[in-house]
C-alpha cells in the first residue's frame, strides 16, 4: 500500500470542474499538466525524477492484480504522484450486460490507491460476451442513449466516483439519427456524468468525416468537462489521419486545446502517448509546451 493512500482520506481533494464539484469531488493542489504513465519508462522515469508532470494517468486494467516488480514500480509511482485513471474495458455501451464483477476490482483498485479521478471511453469493447480489443464507436441514436443512460448511474453507484466519459475517434460511418454532438451531449447531461474532451480526437475526427473542430467544440456539454486529453496521430494518406498516441502533438492540436480552453474553467489537461515513446526530455518538452498554453488562460491562483 502507497504511503499517500494510507495518509488521505479518499475525497480529500479539490477539483475544479464545476461538474465534479457538483457531486462533492475536489482536487487540493496544482493539478494541471499530467503524463500517461507507461511500463515502456516506468523505471526510468522514476529513477530520474523527471520529467515532473503535476499528475500521472494509468489503465487500472495494466495494473490491477500486479505483484512483485510492477506493484513496487506502481506503490512508488503512488507515492510520488497523485494519480487519475484511464479504463479500456468497461464497455459502457456494449449491448452485453455490464461486467459488475470487472467494476467492483476496478473500485477496489481505486479504494487501494486512493483515486479519485476515473475515466473511459465512450464506445463499447465487447458484444456478444467477445473481447473485440478495440474502442468502438456506439451508434449516434436515441435508444443508445436510453441504453447507456442508466448504465452509467449504475457504475457511478458501485465505484462511488462519477465516471468521466470521453468522446471517442472513429472511422467509418456509424448509423447516426442525431448529430455526434447531440449524442455526447444527451448521454452526458441525462445520466449527470463527466466528461473527458480528447481534443486530438475532435481534430481526427473533424479532419476524416469532414468538419469544423472549433465549431463542434463549442457544440459539446463544456460545463460538463471535467478532464482534457491531448495527443499525437498518423496521417496515412490525404483524407486519413489515425488516432495512434504514437507521435509528436502537431501545432494545430495544440491551437485547438488553446482554443478549447478559452471556454471551460481550469481542469486538468494529460498528455497521451502510448506508441513510439521518445526520450524523457521530448516528453517534458511537450509537457512544456501544454504549460505554456495552460498558464495563458488560468494562474496558480485559479486553479487551487
Ligand atoms: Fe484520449
Amino acid at each position: 500500500m502507497p504511503n499517500a493512500a494510507r495518509k488521505n482520506p479518499i475525497d480529500s481533494f479539490k477539483l475544479t470542474s464545476p461538474c465534479l464539484k457538483k457531486q462533492g469531488f475536489f482536487f487540493i493542489g496544482y493539478f494541471m499538466v499530467g503524463l500517461g504513465f507507461r511500463k515502456d519508462f516506468a523505471e526510468e522515469f522514476l529513477e530520474k525524477n523527471f520529467p515532473t508532470p503535476d499528475f500521472i494517468e494509468l489503465a487500472p486494467e495494466n495494473w490491477i492484480g500486479m505483484g512483485g516488480y510492477w506493484k513496487k514500480i506502481l506503490d512508488r509511482a503512488a507515492d510520488r504522484f497523485k494519480i487519475f485513471t484511464h479504463g479500456l474495458s468497461l464497455s459502457i455501451g456494449s449491448p452485453d450486460p455490464l461486467d459488475i464483477p470487472y467494476i467492483r476490482k476496478i473500485k477496489k483498485f481505486l479504494d487501494d490507491y486512493q483515486i479519485t479521478l476515473y475515466s473511459e471511453h465512450l464506445s463499447y469493447s465487447q458484444c456478444d460476451n467477445a473481447h473485440l480489443y478495440d474502442l468502438l464507436p456506439i451508434p449516434f441514436t436515441e435508444d443508445a442513449v436510453r441504453h447507456i443512460v442508466p448504465r452509467i448511474k449504475t457504475v457511478q453507484d458501485i465505484l462511488e466516483r462519477p465516471l468521466i466519459l470521453e468522446n471517442v475517434s472513429y472511422y467509418t460511418p456509424v448509423a447516426a439519427e442525431i448529430p455526434e454532438h447531440e449524442f455526447i451531449t444527451a448521454i452526458i447531461r441525462e445520466s449527470g456524468c463527466c466528461m473527458l474532451l480528447d481534443v486530438n480526437n475532435v481534430f481526427v475526427n473533424a479532419f476524416n468525416h469532414g468538419y469544423d473542430a472549433h465549431e463542434f467544440i463549442l457544440k459539446l456539454p463544456l460545463d460538463k468537462v471535467a478532464y482534457i486529453h491531448i495527443a499525437g496521430h498518423e496521417k496515412v494518406s490525404d483524407d486519413l489521419i489515425i488516432d495512434t498516441h504514437g507521435q509528436d502533438v502537431i501545432p494545430p492540436v495544440y491551437e485547438l486545446l488553446d482554443y478549447t480552453l478559452k471556454f471551460i474553467k481550469p481542469v486538468p489537461v494529460l498528455l497521451e502517448r502510448d506508441f513510439n515513446i521518445p526520450e524523457l526530455d521530448e516528453l517534458d518538452n511537450e509537457l512544456q509546451m501544454i504549460r505554456n498554453i495552460y498558464s495563458k488562460h488560468f494562474s496558480k491562483a485559479e486553479i487551487c
